[in-house]
């Protein structure tokens, strides 16, 4: 290893490459062999093992990785702390800088600190994978702003993701950092402060609920002191002044410089006209790791003077190149403030387009000129500059000349005039005049950190003293391979009065002029070509209103926007949400030693919060250790003809191919039934199929490898959606159908009869956390020990002794804790275990791979898309009388789960309704997509989904308000469902009362109606959704459990059961149960892993059931202890724990126990109809309220209100925690992500670049959770119930509530009665469905005339 840490200064230049000087929390650092390619968070885990830091893209989009970057800036004589995504901070660009990660700040064993405190304790570390990031980011904002706002805290964290929590206990518990500090602010509830309520119950509406308690006592907290926080190094301080030299670091491909002149940065560029210049690295770094592109020389002008510096001038301001998006939205903030308003129109623009810029880490390091040069078609600061008319200067050794930035700029995608030699100099950002307007738009799938669907610039210029255009400039970006004018348009604008008659020719104009091919890349293609002409919609309102208001100052008299218009002119503003969280407290009584029913805190969320956490690949590299990369399959369907690997094995550090032929057990494997390979054999089935590996002494090494594997393929025709395998009648067996009554009777009984459509996208699971194994040969008997990312430890086990030839005995797989697995690591997990241990057999070697983000979402497949077609019989009232539902799942490439998946849909297909006459039929598609898997919800989310439609289409077709219609189907206490099991300890009555009265909802749906009125061009829709879940895994064997606890002589006690932890507390509720059973502090009872040796044939952590099973299993373990121990408490009835233990041991009593349960009376007969499916139900209601802008389709989450059954919770914020994020997720599902899919099979989403999950600017504005008081189920431990899936689909009603918003849209049209809206309701479905005369100059291309970009699986 070439790092050392030292305390003298750095020696001279090396010729072969000069030492990188860095702190890090600290600590000096001189790196003599600094890579260029390496980036920040490698040399933090690899290099330094300071694994505290996360990998969870390596594409800047999660934020997992943030670290802070402290610099002293000589310009600006000062130091400056920015969060920054180590996993695109090139190592070589942090030369004289200092790095804190999260172990610098504070440690569980030392001290934390109170950012580490405050979000443990706040309940807002689930998994923990995104915890260190999260704390990095809060860190690095009170390290500029010791008291921030609470918008200063949303802007912090609209670059990190948290996948487990639903973000809204991470802002409640750093709320406390704010000035108004942990109070709600009054929002509330109408009692104010959450914090100092007490345990009382309220009367709403005549309901009882109970009132406000805290999850955390704010007042445990440790105060913020800045002044202990880690200096600056003096050092760092005195080396920044000093003038530096030209530095090259030298790496294996890459050569790295560093000129600290701009002579000298010319001079290279003459030398090095195809080098790259480096600043940022937000692109450049994508392009190296994704696009597998080499740039052989790199230059960094980050810190020339004259690319960092700021001039004002007579017409603007001049910005340096290199400038950061952070000093360019810094400089134009503090001009906006002290200019007249109408000089600042360009600037407030570019600070609309800032605010929606990738997140905070990102901003903080990319420059201007990145921007500028990487003449994306989607860039976001290329259309202002252009509609503005941006002067840039551009510089060689030559000399220097400017250009005004306009559509000759741009020759082709991402290409533009500059020559090889020259590079950007300076970007001037001009003053507006009086009469001149600006506007800039930018539309994406989700608002924060995301890239432009369309974006554009909009700039007018008015003759003096009137409203007729003297110039006009629409600049877009996203509707051709460049950013683009709208020159026709514009130029026949010219001369016309700015009113109704320009805005219907410039619409007119637009449809003609921004046209896109029906089969352009990036797809969406009416929808863009809508925004074009929206947006200048909205563009003319805007310009509309201040023309009134500036020519009325002047006594000039213009048409204003009508009152129902305004709100399409006004821009988003975030409002802080707000909260309630409601639960049962313990009885008065109950001993302080019992934590069961308390809200204690998860017990690794400390460890989480400080980085000390292991997951698996934070465990240390062995020295003999080798990684693996895997070689996966281009196409859907075809032969493999050859594999070419010479190259490959060829290349530095490489030292083994693995293929079909190398295992040595069986190539065929399987979760469920074994129709799939461990290595590709003769034939590949989808994209991502894994066909063979390279293993090779870094991770590096192995990735690069395997992009020089060659492989040659015979094509097949590939089936890719559902549609197709329904042409092509490509299915899995059995068709399943489930059906009582008499349907055809039914039907003819009923009033009327409709029928409907609904498609229901997949959804990535997005765990924090990819896949990773770690396999470990022992060397003997065939022995070998697998450190697994999974939650299913046994399968592991199973799978990989079936495919290494051995028997289960040898293997043993163990689980620490999971980053998030939600289904995706229940059965997908082991494709990868497989390989790797394979492997490890072959080179008999400890070999360890952890995917990147953009292989786990190619090979692991997700939640199944269903497609539903349904036909309902019913009466005139509502009553539905008959339904007839056909479900399609797109299986993938293999069975996996996906039997089951569709039992389970099947078992919801009613989702709370008594349907009398009823009949479901569901069909898996064999397709050539990775396999599909368990996914929180496992089929029932789909199934009740199409339930809701077509209960929707019902009271739309009768003109009844959609609740009611609800509630005159919904099942009541001893109703049977369709699978004959009786509904006992119903509640679903309960919540929804109790949801209708938390939420107002007579109020609610009053004001929403009132304002529907009141806009136009704003909608707003209400929706409440009932929802009842069976618990159970349907497959009964799997309904057992096991559990070990051992007793040590000092009275500690070690727990281990069946479960994993991923997150969802169940290793803190096996904990309290202990506790309780045992009657002894939590403390004393530690769990360390989940193993196969310890707990054999364990079921995997799914089914919400984990807690049931494996609780029951611990009681059962522990009460055999107690037994045990009772003679010995009966002798010494005063005595300790310890006591007892003690004189239970010198009396040689086994103080080691295990325990096991299988749940009774379980087990249903499709054949027949008969036998129990589940063990009980779990039910909830959720009320949502949405805001849709129609000429967008942008959406606002306004209120939620939940009301869930958890039974007697053994833990309140850890199930209310299951609620929330369970929710966020079907947010998630139902209106934002999208897997995109190319006609061939190709996925095109993956990373959180283009495949979008719910931030935290999605939370719903007003959130309340209450979870049912009084309602113990005794069919679980200690009363409690399942919570990790059934709150999943409550967001439907998010979902259904936007379908409501759209209603109100379209009957603006003239359109009323059912329309088909499939999920997710993204931006482009809502817009589309908003049909309008905009909507009419943007007519779809015929289907089938034309090869879409992407299909809908
Ligand atoms: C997570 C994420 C989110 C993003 N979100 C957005 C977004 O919302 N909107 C958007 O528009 N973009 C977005 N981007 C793209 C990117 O961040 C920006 O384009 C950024 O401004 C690039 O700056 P950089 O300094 O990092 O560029 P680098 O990667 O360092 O360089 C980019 C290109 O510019 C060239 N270059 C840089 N300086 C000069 C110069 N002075 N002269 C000549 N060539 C030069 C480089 O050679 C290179 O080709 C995002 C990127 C990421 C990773
Ligand atoms: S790992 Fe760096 S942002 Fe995701
Ligand atoms: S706790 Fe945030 S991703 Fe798991």
């Amino acid at each position: 290893m070439s790092v050392s840490v030292e305390n003298k200064k750095s020696s001279a230049p090396d010729p072969n490459g000069d030492e990188l000087v860095l702190f890090v929390n600290g600590k000096k650092i001189i790196e003599r062999n600094a890579e260029p390619e390496m980036t920040l968070l490698t040399f933090l885990r690899r290099k330094l093992g300071l694994t505290g830091t996360k990998l969870g893209c390596a594409e800047g989009g999660c934020g997992a990785c943030t670290v802070m970057v402290s610099k002293f800036h000589p310009h600006q004589n000062r130091v400056l702390h920015h969060a920054v995504n180590a996993c695109l901070a090139p190592i070589c660009s942090l030369h004289h800088c200092a790095v804190t990660t999260v172990e610098g700040i504070g440690s569980v064993a030392r001290k934390v600190h109170p950012v580490q405190e405050r979000i443990a304790k706040a309940h807002g570390s689930q998994c923990g994978f995104c915890t260190p990031g999260i704390v990095m980011s809060m860190y690095a904002l009170l390290r500029n702003k010791s008291i921030p706002t609470m918008h200063d805290i949303e802007e912090a964290f609209q670059g990190n993701l948290c996948r487990c929590t639903g973000y809204r206990p991470i802002l409640e518990g750093y709320k406390t950092f704010t000035k108004a500090g942990g109070c709600c602010g009054g929002k509330g509830r109408e009692n104010g402060c959450c914090m100092t309520n007490g345990h009382k119950e309220e009367h709403v509406n005549g309901t009882s609920i109970p009132s406000v308690q805290p999850l955390y006592d704010p007042s445990e907290f440790m105060p913020l002191d800045p002044t202990q926080e880690i200096i600056f190094p003096p050092e760092l301080m005195s080396l920044g002044k000093q003038t530096e030299r030209v530095l090259r670091f030298v790496g294996e491909r890459v050569l790295w410089i560093q000129p600290n002149t701009l002579d000298e940065l010319l001079d290279l560029k003459a030398t090095y006209p195809a080098a790259k210049l480096v600043v940022g690295n937000t692109e450049v770094g994508i392009e190296m790791k994704f696009k597998n592109l080499l740039y052989p020389v790199i230059l960094a002008p980050a810190h020339i003077p004259e690319l960092n510096s700021v001039e004002y001038t007579e017409d603007g301001i001049v910005f340096g190149a290199s400038c950061t998006l952070t000093l360019l939205g810094e400089v134009l903030s503090a001009e906006v403030e002290k200019c007249p308003r109408h000089e600042t129109e360009v600037f407030k623009a570019v600070l609309e387009q800032l605010r929606w810029f990738a997140g905070k880490q990102i901003r903080n390091v990319a420059a201007v000129g990145g921007n500028i040069m990487t003449a994306s078609p989607i860039s976001d600061l290329n259309p202002v500059f252009m509609a503005a008319a941006c002067k840039l200067t551009l510089m060689s050794k030559g000399g220097k000349r400017v250009l005004q930035m306009d559509d000759k700029f741009f020759t082709g995608y991402r290409k533009t005039v500059l020559k090889p030699e020259e590079i950007l100099l300076s970007i001037e950002i001009p003053f507006t005049r009086k009469g001149q307007y600006f506007s800039a738009f930018k539309q994406s799938p989700r608002r924060e950190d995301d890239i432009s669907i369309v974006t554009c610039g909009m700039n007018v210029v008015f003759q003096e003293g009137s409203n007729t255009v003297k110039d006009l400039q629409l600049s877009y970006g996203g509707m051709a391979p460049v950013t683009i004018l709208a020159k026709d348009t514009s130029k026949k604008l010219i001369g016309r009065q700015w009113t109704e008659e320009l805005l219907q020719e410039a619409c007119s104009l637009l449809a003609d002029e921004m046209t896109l091919a029906p089969s352009a890349p990036g797809g969406m293609v009416t929808y863009r070509c809508t925004l074009t002409i929206s947006l200048f919609f909205k563009f003319f309102l805007t310009v509309q209103q201040k023309l009134a208001q500036d020519l009325k100052e002047k006594g000039i008299c213009v048409e204003d926007v009508r009152p129902d218009y305004i709100s399409a002119t006004e821009i988003f503003q975030s409002e802080t949400p707000s909260s309630v969280q409601l639960y049962q407290a313990v009885p008065p009584g109950q001993s302080s030693d019992d934590v069961v029913g308390r809200p204690i805190m998860h017990l690794s969320a400390l460890k989480q919060a400080t980085g000390e956490a292991m997951y698996c690949d934070d465990i240390p590299c062995y020295e003999n250790e080798l990684h693996l990369a895997l070689v996966t399959s281009t196409k859907a369907h075809a032969y493999i003809k050859s594999i070419d690997v010479t190259d490959a094995m060829a290349m530095p550090g490489v030292v083994s191919f693995i293929s079909a032929e190398d295992v040595a057990g069986s190539n065929m494997t399987g979760p469920a039934v074994c129709d799939e390979t461990v290595l590709a054999d003769k034939m590949v089935t989808c994209v991502g199929h894994i066909v063979g590996a390279i293993v090779a002494d870094t991770q590096a090494h192995a990735q690069r490898a395997s992009k020089a594997v060659k492989i040659s393929y015979e094509e097949l025709k590939p089936v890719v959606t559902i549609q197709e395998a329904i042409e092509n009648e490509s299915f899995y067996e059995p068709v399943r159908t489930l059906q009582r009554g008499d349907v055809a009777q039914g039907f003819r009984e009923s009033d009327h009869i409709l029928q409907g459509e609904m498609h229901i996208g997949g959804q990535e699971h997005f765990y924090l956390e990819t896949n990773c194994t770690l396999a470990v040969p022992k060397g003997e008997d065939g022995e070998m020990e697998l450190f697994v990312s999974t939650q299913s430890a046994s399968k592991t086990q199973s799978l990989v002794a079936k495919a290494l030839g051995v028997p289960a005995s040898r293997i043993v797989c163990r689980v620490k804790r999971m980053g998030g697995g939600f289904g995706g690591k229940e059965s997908r997990s082991t494709i990868l275990s497989t390989v790797v241990a394979v492997a490890a057999q072959k080179v008999k070697r400890p070999v360890r791979c952890m995917l990147d983000r953009d292989e786990d979402m190619l090979v692991s497949g997700g939640r199944h898309p269903f497609f539903g077609r349904y036909k309902v019989g019913y009466m005139k009232n509502g009553r539905v009388k008959a339904l007839e539902v056909t479900y399609y799942s797109n299986a993938g490439n293999s069975m996996d789960l996906s039997l089951s998946i569709m039992e389970r849909a099947l078992f919801h297909m009613e989702n709370s309704y008594n349907i009398p006459n009823i009949r479901g039929t569901g069909y898996m598609c064999k397709t050539n997509l990775p396999s599909n898997t368990a996914f929180r919800g496992f089929g029932g989310p789909q199934g009740m989904m199409v339930a809701e439609s077509w209960m929707t289409d019902v009271a739309l077709s009768c003109r009844l308000p959609a609740e009611e219609v609800r509630k005159l189907n919904m099942y009541k206490q001893g109703d049977v469902t369709p699978f004959n099991q009786v509904l006992e300890q119903f509640t679903i009555d309960r919540c929804w009362e109790e949801c209708v009265a938390l939420s107002n909802f007579s109020q609610r749906k009053a004001a929403v109606d009132q304002y529907n009125k009141q806009h136009r061009w704003t909608k707003r829709g209400l929706a409440i959704i009932p929802t009842k879940f069976g618990i159970s895994f349907t497959a009964v064997f799997l309904n057992q459990a096991g559990a070990l606890v051992h007793v040590y002589t000092d009275g500690s006690v070690l727990l281990t059961h069946g479960g994993t932890e991923m997150g969802q507390g169940l290793h803190t509720k096996m904990v309290q149960v202990a506790s309780r059973t045992l009657g002894i502090p939590s403390s004393k009872i530690h769990i360390t892993e989940t193993s196969t040796n310890t707990v054999p044939n364990t079921s995997p952590t799914a089914a919400s059931a984990s807690s049931d099973l494996n609780g029951m299993a611990v009681y059962n373990a522990c009460q055999t202890l107690l037994q045990r121990l009772e003679p010995y408490k009966t002798k010494n009835p005063k005595g300790s724990w310890e006591d007892w233990v003690k004189a239970a041991y010198f009396d040689r009593v086994n103080l080691s126990a295990n325990g096991f349960y299988k749940t009774p009376d379980l087990g249903y007969d499709f054949e027949t109809n008969s036998g129990r499916p589940f063990n009980y139900f779990s039910y909830g209601v959720a009320c949502s309220e949405v805001e849709i802008d129609c000429l967008t389709g942008s959406h606002k989450n306004l209120r939620t209100f939940i009301v869930m059954d958890v039974g007697k919770s053994l833990n309140p914020a850890l199930d209310i925690g299951q609620v929330e994020g369970a929710f966020m997720q079907g947010v998630g599902l139902f209106t934002l992500e999208e897997l995109r899919y190319s006609p061939q099979g190709y996925l095109y989403t993956r990373g959180p670049g283009m495949y979008k999950i719910p931030a935290f600017g999605d939370i719903p504005t007003e959130l309340s959770v209450s979870l049912l008081r009084d309602a113990p189920n005794e069919k679980a431990i200690f009363s409690s119930k399942a919570v990790g899936e059934p709150p999943l689909f409550l967001a439907a009603s998010v979902f259904y509530a936007i379908k409501d918003a759209i209603t109100a849209a379209r009957s603006e049209s003239g359109l009323t009665g059912p329309f088909r809206l499939d999920s997710p309701a993204t931006p482009e479905r809502i817009r589309n469905a908003c049909e309008d005369s905009f909507t009419k100059l943007c007519p779809p291309a015929e289907p089938g005339s034309f090869t879409p970009w992407a299909v809908q699986a």
